[in-house]
């Protein structure tokens, strides 16, 4: 159900796990109403509620009336905000995205939930939109995924991404304490504050030193969300994710650019991959596990943060090795280095603890790094061997 000004709404299908019954090029285009049953009218977000009382009051009325948990996903189009629909809807939530309007809509990676989830307008720039959902949807449980999260990107908007990833938890958690502080909330915190490294590996009480305008506006998150914790005694906690994958990931993270690059050298489609460090180090993960964390964080009794990894660490030429071995290349022969995807200031080196996650939420990662890298490369070699 789209809640939504998307009369017109476009499914842009990109990628997805084996599997899936999801088409999987993005220049497949058609439209999402079309496809599927949707309850409600389509809005305009802009326009006044009264026009369009009926739908709400069915929504309102069904919500008042059912015992079943209801959770709300910022970023619910994105990697994690996807699997994690998945989950809570495999727990028996009701759940709802809210989603930003684009010009083209962005549902690959959910259109086949679909019919199951209720996408919300609103935007973290937007505190009335906030407070508007919340409002709407009263939600027991609110995960906050949406940010601007692809680190380089920082250094070219860092006021933009100050505002998504720093100001937009805050508009989050003024919007939860004004509606119902009784709203549980999940915070998206990242390994990427722990930066040039105090401590191997990193745990929760590792100090941070962020080495990205993304890494600072993830640390602002982070304790922004602790202090309204202990200001106004919410239940808000913070997930310290290191870096998660799957055959999801957005295009231009490396993982997701080498099995891209390696399926499409595979199929003849390309012949070469530039990329940058091959020297830096990251404790990766499958998404699919990481977000089964953020949910045990809110049942547990009382709030805390956590992290989350697999306490491995693999460089970036370890995951091309096993991404172009797997195809039988020799990655030697196609790998170009490009001073371009250098970063001003890189973080070398993170490896996570994650023994509290584990005694405390009974948490621990099922996917191994070579499993990973094996399962992306099959799903972009099935994606783009399925091209016409
Ligand atoms: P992602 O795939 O880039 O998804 C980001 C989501 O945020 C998208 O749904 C995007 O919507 C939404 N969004 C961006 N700006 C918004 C705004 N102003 N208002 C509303 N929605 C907005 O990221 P991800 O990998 O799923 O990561 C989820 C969260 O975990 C992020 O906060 C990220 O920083 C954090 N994190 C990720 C990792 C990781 O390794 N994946 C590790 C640690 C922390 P559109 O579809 O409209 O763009
Ligand atoms: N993206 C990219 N592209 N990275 C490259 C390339 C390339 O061509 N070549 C080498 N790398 C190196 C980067 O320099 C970095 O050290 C490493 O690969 C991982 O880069 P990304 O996949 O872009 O992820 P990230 O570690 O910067 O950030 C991700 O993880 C964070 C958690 O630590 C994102 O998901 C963040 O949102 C997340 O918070």
């Amino acid at each position: 159900m789209i809640e939504t000004g998307v009369d017109h709404a476009t499914v842009m299908r990109g990628g997805v796990e084996p599997g899936s019954t999801m088409a999987l090029e993005q220049d497949n285009v058609e439209t999402a109403q079309g496809d599927r049953p949707c309850r409600g009218q389509p809005h305009d977000a802009t326009t006044d509620d009264s026009n369009h009382a009926a739908p709400y009051a069915i929504v309102i009325f069904r919500m008042a009336t059912s015992g079943t948990k209801r959770a709300l996903i910022t970023g619910i189009t994105g990697q994690d905000g996807s699997y994690l629909a998945e989950l809570l809807l495999s727990e028996g939530y009701e759940v709802f995205g809210l989603t930003r309007r684009l010009s083209a809509s962005n549902y690959w990676r959910i259109e086949h939930i679909l019919d199951r989830v209720t996408l919300i307008p609103g935007d973290l720039l937007d505190q009335l939109s906030l407070i508007r959902v919340l409002d709407r949807v009263r939600p027991h449980e609110l995960y906050n995924l949406a940010a601007m999260s692809f680190v380089p990107a920082s250094w070219d908007q860092p006021m933009l991404t100050g505002e998504f990833n720093a100001q937009g938890v805050t508009r989050v958690l003024e919007a939860v304490r004004h509606v119902d502080p009784s709203i549980r909330i999940y915070q998206a915190s990242s390994s990427e504050m722990f930066g040039r490294v105090r401590e191997v590996p990193q745990r929760e009480s590792t100090p941070f030193y962020p080495r990205s305008p993304y890494g600072v506006t993830k640390a602002f998150g982070h304790y922004i969300t602790i202090n309204y914790r202990e200001s106004y005694n919410l239940f808000a906690v913070s997930g310290i994710l290191f870096n998660h994958e799957s055959p999801r990931r957005g295009l231009e993270f490396v993982t997701r650019k080498v099995t891209d690059g390696v399926a499409k050298i595979k199929l003849g489609l390309a012949d070469s991959l530039s990329l940058g460090n091959l020297d830096a180090h990251r404790d990766w993960g499958f998404a699919g596990d990481y977000v089964r964390a953020m949910w045990l964080m809110l049942q547990q009794d009382a709030p805390d943060d956590y992290v989350i990894a697999t306490g491995e660490a693999h460089s970036v030429k370890e995951l091309v090795e096993i991404a172009f071995g797997h195809a039988g290349l020799d990655w030697e022969r196609y790998v170009k280095l490009d001073p371009a995807f250098i970063r001003p200031a890189e973080v070398d080196h993170l490896i996570g603890d994650a023994s509290k996650a584990k005694t405390e939420l009974g948490w621990s990662p099922t996917v191994t790094f070579n499993g990973l890298v094996t399962m992306m490369v099959d799903a972009d070699l099935k994606r783009l061997g399925q091209r016409p």
